[in-house]
């Protein structure tokens, strides 16, 4: 008798219900009054009085073992059906809530169609960048102030390895690797030592433009840069060129826009003044076309570098630096809209 006990006990382990049919068919089987259980029970009656307690035992065991296994199937076919009947094809989606493209996406994607149609094509340098294409390269003397730990991050016991200060550095690089003519604008994130306030980021978004051909003259770059500030803010956008310095444009100049939020009359934006100031730019310094393999003696050219969050400020009015890199849904969903 203990041994037919055994065989039903090591038979419970193959059994499997996938539905609640299949399921009551096994309670039926083990558990009714005329199941497995119920046949033991009345054989039990004639083992003899010394077996009696070993195999009252091992009914009990197997009828507890039988009552664990029913439980366990009852609760994996209840996930089952439950799972089936979730899966209804025809009711309606929830709604799935979509992200929205970042505002500095939005505006860099927005310059850098503008650059295309007038020709430039994007190139592309990496953000951890040596000491040559960020500074030597582009003319900066070796005492330079933009070389001081102020304003650059060095890599960690690499005094020649830094977080690239401005997107110039991929000028060098194509320059270096392309034969004129060139026409280029280079986007990518840059990195300066600043503390962090509503006006300044440890790093920020540059878009670089460069062209070198033969004939390359400041009135090209004017208006290039005029047309693009009116493709970017509206025709009646009007542009101005103060003379500034950059060790890698002679001349140079940095350029205002007519401040769009109050179209020139003065606000707190553009400080009473009515211009706002996007981008510098210049002629490539002959040093710096020798420097990276181009004949300063055929070849000109002009550069300009714009900072993206500066456009961004003032095409969506947002004050705070901060809000750019902060993540913030509510700040976020407020450009939903612009796509
Ligand atoms: N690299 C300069 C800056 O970061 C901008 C610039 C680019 C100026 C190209 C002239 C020509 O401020």
């Amino acid at each position: 008798m203990l041994e037919k006990i055994q065989e039903v006990l090591n038979s419970l382990s193959d059994l499997k219900a996938s539905n609640a049919q299949e399921l009551e068919a096994i309670r039926i089987k083990y558990l009714s009054k005329k199941g497995i259980i119920n046949d033991l029970m009345s054989e039990f009656r004639n083992v003899a009085a010394d077996q009696k307690r070993e195999v009252g035992m091992k009914i009990n065991e197997l009828k507890t073992a039988v009552q664990d296994k029913i439980n366990g199937l009852k609760q994996s076919v209840s996930t089952q059906e439950a799972d089936q009947s979730d899966l209804d094809l025809t009711r309606t989606p929830y709604p799935i809530r979509l992200g929205t493209r970042h505002p500095i996406s939005l505006v860099r994607n927005e310059i850098i169609d503008i650059f295309s149609r007038l020709g430039f094509s994007i190139a592309d340098g990496p953000e951890v960048e040596d000491d040559w294409h960020v500074f030597s390269s582009l003319n900066f003397a070796p005492d330079h102030p933009a070389r001081d730990m102020q304003d650059t991050f060095f890599v960690e016991q690499q005094p020649d390895i830094v977080l690239r200060t401005h997107t110039s550095s991929v000028q060098s690089r194509v320059m270096e690797t392309t034969e004129p003519p060139i026409r280029v604008i280079c986007p990518g994130r840059v990195y300066r030592n600043e503390a962090i306030s509503a006006r300044a980021h440890c790093f920020f978004h540059q878009i670089e433009g460069l062209y070198i051909d033969k004939d390359v003259s400041f009135t090209d770059l004017k208006q290039v840069l005029l047309t693009f500030a009116r493709e970017m803010f509206g025709a009646d956008t009007k542009i101005r060129l103060r003379p500034s310095y950059f060790p890698f444009t002679e001349p140079s100049a940095e350029m205002d826009i007519s401040c769009n939020i109050c179209g020139g009359t003065g606000c707190g934006f553009c400080k009473h003044t009515g211009w706002v100031e996007i981008l510098g730019c210049g002629m490539v310094d002959p040093n710096v076309l020798e420097a990276n393999g181009i004949d300063s003696n055929v070849y000109k050219g002009y550069a300009f570098g714009l900072g993206v969050e500066r456009i961004t400020n003032l095409k969506y009015q947002v004050s705070d630096l901060r809000l750019f890199s902060e993540n913030d849904v509510r700040f976020l969903d407020e450009f939903t809209a612009a796509h």
